[in-house]
């Protein structure tokens, strides 16, 4: 089953957003089969980032999303990756839509609540630097 990274950034955990997030995803029928409230390292935090390393935004970003507890999630469910993209808004929630969680909850590009996996390729390196196949919970197929 097809499996994606969300996490509730220091912004989201903060403003209590934690429930309203995970209440979506759950309303729309993902399974959740991972989550920790956690703070990143730097070291963490450069390597879930490595793709913008040497942008201008960069260092903000890394002390950003160091700030503070974060909240880490693994969902799965058909089409999750894309699908969960669509439900998180535009990056910019200054042109994410209405109805999108950055869209109802964000104001800024540097705060804008959630970050999501882009590709499949990209949600397994993220799940797996997150976390530890042990980790990841097996439902039943009919539940
Ligand atoms: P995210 O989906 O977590 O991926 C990279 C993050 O960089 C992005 O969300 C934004 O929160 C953050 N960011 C900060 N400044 C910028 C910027 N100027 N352009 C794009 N992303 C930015």
């Amino acid at each position: 089953m097809e499996k994606t990274f969300l996490m509730v950034k220091p912004d989201g955990v903060q403003r209590g957003l934690i429930g309203e997030v995970v209440s979506r995803f759950e309303k729309k029928g993902f399974k959740l089969v991972a989550a920790k409230l956690m703070t990143i390292t730097d070291e963490l935090a450069s390597s879930h980032y490595a793709e913008h390393k040497g942008k201008p935004f960069f260092p903000k970003l890394v002390e950003f999303i160091t700030s503070g507890p974060v909240f880490a999630m693994v969902w799965e469910g058909e089409g999750v990756i894309t699908t969960s993209r669509q439900m998180m808004g535009k990056t910019n929630p200054q042109e994410a839509l209405q109805g999108t969680i950055r869209g109802d909850f964000g104001l800024i590009v540097s705060k804008n609540v959630i970050h999501g996996s882009d590709s499949i390729t990209s949600a397994e390196r993220e799940i797996s630097l997150f976390f530890n196949e042990d980790e990841l919970q097996v439902y039943k197929k009919d539940s």
